[in-house]
C-alpha cells in the first residue's frame, strides 16, 4: 500500500487512544524486523532513521530500501527523519521520499528555531510531508546530539503555544522529562506540563526517550494525548545483545544469514512488545473496518 504520512497516522491514533511507535533503524535488517513485526500485529508503524543512518548509507539508496519495505508492507507505515539540525538534509529526506522529518532546531532561541523550522516546514508541505519540531531539551544522547543533564530542560508552555502556531510544524515533541538512552532511576515525567500544552498546542504530541519508561508511564501518556513514541536505544541493544549471544553460543557457524536470522527475530519480538503496550495491535485491521 502507498505510505501514509506521520501527521495522518498520529491524528488518527490520537482520536482512537493508542500510539504509533517510531523505531529507529539502522539498516535494512532492522527495517524489515520492524515491518514483520508490525504486519504480525496487524499495526501500523513508523521506520525512523537518524542523521548518522542516513549519512552512512545514503540519502537515495536507504530511501530505495525504505520505500520499497513501506509500500510492500499490509499495514500502514511512515518514513521519518528523526532530530535533523541540518535543513539541506531534511529538504533533502523531503524530496527522496521521506513522508516526514523532525527539524531539532531545539538548541537555538525560539524565534531562531521558528525562523529555521518554517523553512523546512514551508517546503515539505508543498510536497505533502509532515514537520516534527522539539521545544525543551530532552537530555541524553541520540545520534550526534549530546544533552547533559545540566543542559536539559523542560519546554516551556507559553512558547510551546508561540512556536506550534508560527513554525509551521504538525507534529509537536515537548521536553517533559523523558531523557534518551538508558535512565538511570525512574525518570521524573512533568504530566501536569504535558497537559497544559495539550490545551494550548492543537498538533499531535511526540515523546522523544521512550526505552525505558516503565507501562504506567506509556499508557499515562497515550491517555493524556501521546501518539507517536520514539524507541532507539531498546533496538540498538536488542541488535548487539541477541548477535553477541549468538555468536558465543555458535561460535562455529558459518553462515552468517543464520545470525541475520537470529537478530531479526531478536528485533521482531522487541517491537512487538512496544506495539502491545502503545495499545497499537489490531488497530490497522480496526481502521479498515470502519
Ligand atoms: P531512546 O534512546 O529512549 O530509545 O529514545 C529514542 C528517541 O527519542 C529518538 O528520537
Amino acid at each position: 500500500m502507498p505510505l501514509v504520512t506521520t501527521r495522518e497516522i498520529m491524528e488518527i491514533a490520537t482520536e482512537k487512544g493508542y500510539a504509533i511507535g517510531a523505531f529507529n533503524i539502522l539498516n535494512e535488517l532492522t527495517a524489515r524486523a520492524v515491518v514483520r513485526a508490525s504486519e504480525e500485529l496487524a499495526a501500523p508503524v513508523i521506520l525512523q532513521t537518524s542523521v548518522s543512518t542516513v549519512q552512512q548509507i545514503g540519502v537515495e539508496y536507504l530511501a530505495g530500501v525504505l520505500r520499497i519495505l513501506g509500500t510492500n508492507a499490509k499495514v500502514p507505515v511512515a518514513i521519518h527523519l528523526d532530530h535533523c539540525r541540518e535543513p539541506a538534509l531534511a529538504i533533502a529526506c523531503v524530496d527522496a521520499g521521506w513522508t516526514s522529518v523532525m527539524l531539532d532546531a531545539s538548541h537555538l532561541p525560539l524565534h531562531e528555531n521558528i525562523a529555521l523550522t518554517r523553512q523546512v516546514a514551508d517546503y515539505a508541505r508543498n510536497k505533502g510531508v509532515s514537520v516534527e519540531g522539539e521545544l525543551g531539551a530532552v537530555g541524553g544522547v541520540e545520534d550526534q546530539i549530546n544533552v547533559s543533564l545540566n543542559e536539559a530542560h523542560l519546554v516551556n508552555v507559553a512558547d510551546a503555544a508561540v512556536y506550534a502556531h508560527e513554525s509551521g510544524i504538525d507534529i509537536f515533541a515537548p521536553a517533559i522529562g523523558t531523557a534518551h538512552g538508558l535512565y538511570r532511576g525512574t525518570p521524573e515525567l512533568d504530566y501536569e506540563r504535558f497537559r497544559a500544552i495539550r490545551k494550548v498546542v492543537p498538533l499531535p504530541m511526540v515523546i522523544h526517550g521512550g526505552t525505558g519508561l516503565s507501562a504506567e508511564a506509556f499508557l499515562k501518556l497515550i491517555e493524556m494525548g501521546a501518539s507517536k513514541i520514539n524507541i532507539s536505544t531498546a533496538l540498538k541493544q536488542t541488535y548487539l545483545c541477541s548477535a553477541r549471544e549468538f555468536l558465543v553460543r555458535r561460535s562455529q557457524e558459518t553462515d552468517p544469514l543464520r545470525l541475520d536470522a537470529h537478530v531479526e527475530r531478536a528485533i521482531r519480538e522487541m517491537v512487538k512488545e512496544h506495539i502491545a503496550l502503545f495499545g497499537t495491535k489490531g488497530r490497522y485491521m480496526a481502521r479498515k473496518a470502519r
